[in-house]
């Protein structure tokens, strides 16, 4: 069962103290899930070092077991081994894919599953999940063939896909959205002819990267790689994948690190892809103090470790231009903004309505009542930041990014606070509530 949908007490959240020391944070999400379904389609064994062993990745593991992909117990630490099955060779599972509170399992699977000539697939999830726009891949995929059908026209889960051969075409996809862009490049992987996706801006690049390396026959072409072409075919062979530290997850130690007084924070192996580090380039402009230490390359991703020491911030700005190199980290930026002096503004944002909660009325809505004073609109928001806040009861609304967003928010606030379904962290970060206390000080 989703940690998101249990009824554990409310965990106290101490207000005031420091944060200091080395973390290396868990690995990252998006590389997690394409690893495991990289590894599933390929010939041969795929070894991954530093898989994300959070509820996410564990769903997209158990929606490929159940379509007779052996895969290793998922533990922390753990090497995960991938017997792949081919690019056919997944079968009809005789029970209901659960993606649990994971929407990248979801859509990844439907681009990877509507090929399947054939086979049926019903593929559900958590209450979450199932009020999740999907029909932003059953569309596209739809001009390829495909038939995908669920509530309200296709759009909602519970979604049944009843495979078919695909065909290869030019598809202009809506929203640059990386979920929608990878489940098309998988369902491209075995349609009768070459496929062309088309971003209206570059969306994070990580199953370019993987898809090529394992052997995909994939090029990237036009403005700023929106181009990405596929010709069906090539075979996949199992690799060895490692997978960096999450900067998601490190966000929120970077904020802490630059707002907590006397903070003092390295944060080790971060991934630092040019299409996932926005949140450095908003608190760059911010005036934070982060030094990029020992930056290298692991196994085709930039990685790097990130010092930051508290300092003093200014407000920012930001807006659609930056939200695809940013989005997962504008709960914590919210957080951000309250504590220094002046007024942010967030624009373009409209996709954080269709996160695993609207991210914007429960930010607005958690941060206001601890007094913080947010205008919010339809896509974005307007926070006037410096004055105190105070600490109270917050809920996370079942989301792990506001329920760690709220407890650095906490930490900054006078007097203590309460969080309700604090356990949602574990969606992304199971051992962050660990962390926060290991380097409290
Ligand atoms: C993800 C892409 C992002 C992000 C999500 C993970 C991925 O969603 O919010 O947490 O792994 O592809 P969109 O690209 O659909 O916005």
């Amino acid at each position: 069962m989703s940690a998101t949908g249990s009824n554990t007490p409310h965990r106290a959240l101490r207000s005031g103290g420091s944060l200091q020391g080395r973390v290396q944070v868990p690995g990252d999400k998006s590389i997690s899930h394409r690893s495991l379904l990289f590894g599933a389609i390929a010939e041969g064994t795929t070894r991954i070092e530093g898989l994300l062993p959070a509820e996410d990745p564990i769903s997209t593991a158990a929606c490929l077991r159940l379509m007779g992909v052996s895969i290793s117990p998922i533990e922390a630490g753990a090497i995960v081994t991938v017997e792949g099955v081919g690019l056919d060779g997944l079968k009809e599972p005789e029970a209901i894919l659960n993606c649990g509170n994971s929407g990248t399992t979801m859509r990844l699977m439907l681009g990877l599953l509507a090929g399947r000539d054939g086979r049926h697939f019903v593929l559900d999830g958590d209450a979450s999940l199932r009020r999740r726009p999907m029909r932003r891949v059953g569309q596209p995929l739809a001009s390829m063939g495909a038939d995908v059908r669920g509530r309200d026209g296709g759009n909602l889960a519970p979604l049944a896909v009843q495979g078919r051969p695909l065909k290869g075409t030019v598809i202009g996809t809506p929203v640059a959205s990386a979920q929608v862009k990878s489940a098309l490049l998988l369902a491209a992987l075995t349609a009768g002819s070459a496929t062309t996706v088309i971003e209206p801006a570059q969306s994070r690049d990580h199953s370019e990267r993987m898809l090529k390396a394992f052997g995909a026959d994939l090029t990237v072409g036009g403005e700023m790689g929106r181009h990405i072409s596929v010709n069906p075919g090539a075979t996949l062979h199992g690799q060895s994948v490692v997978v960096p530290g999450d900067i998601s997850s490190a966000a929120f130690w970077l904020v802490a690190g630059s707002l907590i007084p006397g903070a003092d924070l390295t944060i080790e192996n971060v991934g630092l892809n040019p299409t996932r580090t926005g949140i450095l380039e908003v608190l760059d402009q911010m005036g934070a103090q982060i030094e990029v230490l020992n930056p290298r390359d692991v196994a085709g991703e930039p990685v790097g470790d990130l010092r930051v020491t508290q300092g003093t911030l200014r407000p920012f700005e930001f807006g659609e231009e930056i939200m695809p190199r940013l989005v997962d980290e504008v709960p914590i930026l919210c957080v951000a903004a309250c504590f220094c002096d002046g007024e942010s503004r967030i624009s373009g944002a409209s996709e954080l309505r269709v996160k695993e909660t609207d991210r914007l009325a429960v930010m607005a809505r958690q941060l206001q009542a601890m007094g913080a004073d947010i205008d919010e609109r339809e896509d974005g928001m307007t926070i006037r930041g410096g004055r105190p806040l105070k600490g109270t009861s917050l809920d996370s609304e079942t989301d792990h990014r506001v329920a760690m967003s709220l407890a650095i928010a906490a930490m900054l606030a006078k007097g203590d606070s309460t969080l309700a379904r604090s356990e949602a962290a574990a969606v992304s970060y199971p051992t962050f509530w660990d962390e926060l206390e290991r380097l409290r000080s």
